[in-house]
């Protein structure tokens, strides 16, 4: 598709995506919480984040490796973790495992995911995290626990930040239901998508596949959350946790450098400093304004990762002088699904690759490793 070659930037593969998909299904990955403030403030804080460029370096050769628990990859990012996202276009959950396979860089598998956690393990060969929901029920807990050990897992990654899950105002208005009801709108939507609808028939309906026997006689939204997520979980509850992964143990969603704090102290690897691309509350801190104290409250204990609004290569740069080890994508490389599938996830990560590249060569780095604060003239205006 020849518009793929002409998107230059991620936004643009946004563009195609929303073209090519029924409203209720790009809504779905686009949207955020409520106002959508922190959605939106994501993208802007990056953007209020200067780095004054250098020259005169010899920067012919640029180095992007980052080193994450042991493992050496050739970008300083990776694939967040995305639930039902074979919602959004079929099979987006394996191409994204390929795609961070052959890229080497790291994909977390959601609990949520379309896709059982063993495929995606098989399929990121090695470069796979898995990204843990703590249901109200312990059982499911530890069953999804010892299924991502004997996967062959080894970074776990638990996620704090959804006692509840966010409350997104376009999924209501566009009455997304479990089980899902195929309303005329929802038909006329199909009708006017027919790419999508043909390649969704093909691949059969999507489901959260890792707790497909559970989900089978849910009836409501509220018995699918009561599966997934608990809002009983507490800092008790990760220090159990700690005790029975023997691998490396992150937190997803800090925003506080107490937590960050905290986190250390019960013997987390590493944190990542979350708002779950915005998609949880429409008040809280852009996450590169929430990092610096963070990263300093950590002290060098454990690594700081960042997500949330990362779009552009520059994102990456900026999180790194702000005091983040490594980044992950969100949206970014499912946009590039959403506009093409596999082809359009390899523009995707074409287009970060080489935004990256021309940033680190106008600031005269040569490698990512070697970005240090003195870097950032503009820091956003933290509390
Ligand atoms: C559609 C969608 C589903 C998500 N599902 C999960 C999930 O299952 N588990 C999780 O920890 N985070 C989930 N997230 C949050 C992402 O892991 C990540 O924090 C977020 O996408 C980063 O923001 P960005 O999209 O602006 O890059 C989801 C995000 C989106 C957009």
């Amino acid at each position: 598709m020849s518009g793929l070659n002409r998107a230059a930037s991620i936004d643009d593969l946004r563009t195609i995506a929303k073209r090519r998909i029924p409203r209720f299904a790009f809504d779905l990955v686009d949207g955020g919480a409520e106002s959508e403030r922190n959605l939106r403030r994501n993208v802007e804080a990056f953007e209020e984040v200067e780095l004054t460029p250098r020259y005169m370096v010899d920067v012919s050769q640029i180095d992007t490796k980052a080193t994450m628990f042991g493992q050496t990859y050739n970008q300083p990012f990776g694939m967040a973790p995305i639930g039902m996202l074979n919602v959004f276009w079929p099979d987006a959950d394996l191409t994204l495992a390929h795609l961070c396979k052959r890229e080497n860089i790291p994909y977390v598998a959601s609990s949520a995911s379309s896709t059982r956690l063993e495929s995606l393990a098989e399929a990121a060969d090695g470069n796979g995290w898995f990204q843990l929901y703590v249901s109200s029920n312990k059982t499911v807990t530890e069953g999804l626990i010892s299924r991502a050990e004997s996967a062959g897992y080894d970074v776990l990654m638990v996620t704090a930040d959804v006692p509840a899950a966010g409350k997104r105002d376009r999924d209501i208005r566009n009455q997304l239901s479990v089980p899902f009801r195929f309303t005329p709108e929802v038909i006329l939507q199909l009708v006017s998508n027919p790419t999508w609808a043909l390649a969704s028939l093909k691949h059969g309906r999507p489901n959260i596949a890792n707790y497909a026997d559970l989900l089978q006689g849910a009836t409501s939204y509220a018995d699918v959350q009561k599966t997934l997520i608990t809002p009983g979980f507490t800092w008790d509850d990760l220090a159990r946790l700690r005790a029975r992964w023997k691998g490396r143990l992150l937190v997803k969603g800090v925003l506080h450098p107490d937590d960050a704090r905290r986190c250390a102290e019960v013997g987390c690897d590493g944190i990542v400093v979350s708002n779950h691309g915005g998609r949880q509350v429409a008040f809280g801190p852009p996450t590169i304004e929430a990092l610096p104290p963070i990263a300093e409250a950590a002290g060098g204990r454990m690594k700081i990762i960042l997500d949330s609004g990362i779009r552009r290569g520059a994102d990456l740069i900026r999180a790194k002088a702000l005091g983040a080890d490594f980044a992950f994508a969100g949206r970014a490389l499912a946009y590039g699904v959403g506009a093409g599938a596999a082809r359009g996830a390899d523009r995707a990560m074409e287009i970060l690759k080489l935004e990256l590249v021309r940033a680190l060569g106008q600031l005269g780095a040569t490698s990512f490793d070697t970005v240090r604060l003195p870097d950032v003239t503009k820091r956003p205006a933290h509390r």
